[in-house]
């Protein structure tokens, strides 16, 4: 299908750390969107500078990269049709304050340095992003049976 896309999905140090993993993964599952890879990861110094290099020299930068490799993330590769635009919408509004109730950060969240996920926001970035996180091979093209029943 045209459309299809496969998005980059952090789960940060404090949805894991909060035991929030699985109600973030369930709530993408059951958006319709599939799995295409999954690990638990302790992002470094270099990584969290290059995942994040778009928001160097801005005044919340060494926070967020102190804070990205505080604690072990979940790392997904999530596909779908219109993955990109479907996850952001998943996650919410960057701030949890003004992300909309049914949202993850909207229900879960309280403060944008603590937002708990990350989706990648374009076709470009995800792919970047999916190349830092994944290696070939750790991406698995798989059937599911259900699809037919989520996608026309
Ligand atoms: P993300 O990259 O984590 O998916 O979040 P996003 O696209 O919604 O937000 P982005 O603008 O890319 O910012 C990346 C992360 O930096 C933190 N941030 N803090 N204090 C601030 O003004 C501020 N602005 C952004 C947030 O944790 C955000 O998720
Ligand atoms: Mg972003």
């Amino acid at each position: 299908m045209a459309d299809v896309q496969t998005t980059l999905v952090l789960i940060k140090p404090d949805g894991v750390q909060r035991s929030l993993a699985g109600e973030i993964i369930t709530r993408l599952e059951r958006r319709g969107l599939k799995l295409v890879g999954m690990k638990l990861i302790q992002i470094d110094e270099a990584l969290a500078n290059r995942h994040y290099e778009a928001h160097v020299g801005k005044p919340f930068f060494p926070g967020l990269v102190q804070f990205i490799t505080s604690s072990p993330v979940v790392a997904l590769a999530v596909q779908g049709k219109n993955s990109i635009e479907v996850v952001r919408q998943t996650m919410g509004a960057t701030d949890p304050k003004s992300a909309d109730s049914g949202t993850v950060r909207g229900d879960l969240g309280l403060d944008i340095g603590r937002n708990l996920v990350h989706g990648s926001d374009s076709p470009e970035a995800a792919a970047h992003e999916l190349s830092l996180f994944f290696g070939s091979g750790e991406i698995i093209d798989w059937e599911r049976s259900i699809d037919g029943w989520i996608t026309e």
